[in-house]
């Protein structure tokens, strides 16, 4: 197989890839990433030299270069995005332009060139949660932040050229990923790299807003079955069904590392911000089997473990606007 991935130099691509390369010994990778903020190539040391990876420095709204890496692939896998919701809240326009044009530059490609499309979207396409059951696939879209939106424009237009053109495409909603090598800005690394330093721990409003989350190592193992077995033109919520507050998280870090609650400070809350996420994801299971192999507290354990045992990686990679305790205050 010959697989494109956009945005593998962030997180949750560079998982994807690692893994893959050492699942597919057989199969061509390519991974196209522009690098801007979030990514970091030394996510990818340890197949920098596999002769089946090619690394591409561009943008996936680089009509004609998407064109040419589509043409010569079997599947597009897009994590390519805009992807911190505070960033979004203070700057929306690359948002639009990436995680919207981006993603039609990459539909372009796979309708001329009849090649299947994984789209790799987010459960916060579906809003607030608060008061209401879980979402299915079949609930309504209904995005609160600017980031949420443009990825929830994306799904629309993915969903619009299945019908109209018949492309071969998958949409993926996920909750909120954690792991190794996750940006220094996001909640979990941010609140274990600040802790480590002693430094106050920020937490928006009363902290009582509800995610739920999943390691990343099981988010890109359901990715991966569904190149081969997910049904197409389908939308498949994936999760590890675990809510739990940001409190409760970050209590649970802070008694990881030893340290008091004391360090906790309650914030302005983020503008727009949605209570509680909740989707359900038996369809995935009922279509191909899927499920998460993996358990909360002990994955959060581990990767609290590698951000003391790595401190190499993000040490150049934390600054002031990184750690900031309400980014979307900063232009
Ligand atoms: N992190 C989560 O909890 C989560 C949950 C559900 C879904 N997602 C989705 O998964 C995907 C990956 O998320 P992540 O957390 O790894 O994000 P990330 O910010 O770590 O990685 C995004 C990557 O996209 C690249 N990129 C950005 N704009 C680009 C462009 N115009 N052209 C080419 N590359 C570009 C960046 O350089 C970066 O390497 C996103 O689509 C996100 O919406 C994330």
């Amino acid at each position: 197989m010959k697989i494109l991935v956009c945005g593998g130099a962030g997180f949750i691509g560079s998982a994807f890839i690692r893994n893959f390369l050492k699942n597919n010994t057989d199969s061509k990778l390519t991974n196209l990433d522009l690098l801007v903020i979030g990514s970091n190539l030394e996510n990818l040391n340890d197949v920098a030299n596999n002769p089946n990876y090619l690394f591409i420095k561009d943008d996936i709204r680089n009509e004609s270069v998407i064109d040419n890496l589509v043409k010569e692939s079997n599947v597009v896998v897009n994590f390519a995005a805009e992807s911190h919701v505070d960033r979004s809240i203070a700057n929306p326009k690359p948002f639009l332009e990436t995680n919207v044009l981006g993603t039609f530059s990459i539909l372009e490609a796979t309708r001329k060139h009849d090649k299947k499309f994984i789209h790799v979207s987010t459960d916060e396409v579906y809003g607030d949660a608060l008061g209401q059951s879980s979402f299915t696939e079949d609930s309504p879209i209904n995005p609160s932040n600017p980031y949420a939106a443009t990825k929830a424009s994306a799904d629309n237009l993915v969903a619009s050229y299945h019908r109209t053109y018949g492309i071969d495409c998958i949409t993926t909603r996920c909750t909120n990923n954690f792991g190794p090598y996750q940006f220094p800005e996001k909640l979990i690394p941010k609140t274990i790299i600040r802790s480590i330093k002693d430094l106050k721990v920020p937490l928006y409003g009363d902290g009582k807003q509800i995610r739920s989350w999943i390691y990343v190592y099981d988010h890109i193992s359901a990715i991966e079955q569904l190149i081969s077995r997910g049904k197409s033109g389908q939308v498949y919520n994936i999760t590890a069904y675990e809510e739990i507050t940001n409190k409760t998280i970050v209590e649970k870090i802070l008694g990881l590392l030893d340290k008091s609650s004391d360090l906790i400070e309650y914030v302005n809350d983020r503008p727009g911000h949605d209570k509680r996420y909740s989707i359900n994801c038996s369809k995935i299971q009922n279509d191909i089997g899927w499920t998460s192999q993996y358990n909360f507290d002990d994955a959060l354990e581990q990767t609290v473990n590698w951000y003391l045992d790595n401190k190499s990686w993000w040490e150049p990679l934390v600054d002031e606007k990184a750690l900031h305790p309400q980014p979307w205050t900063l232009s």
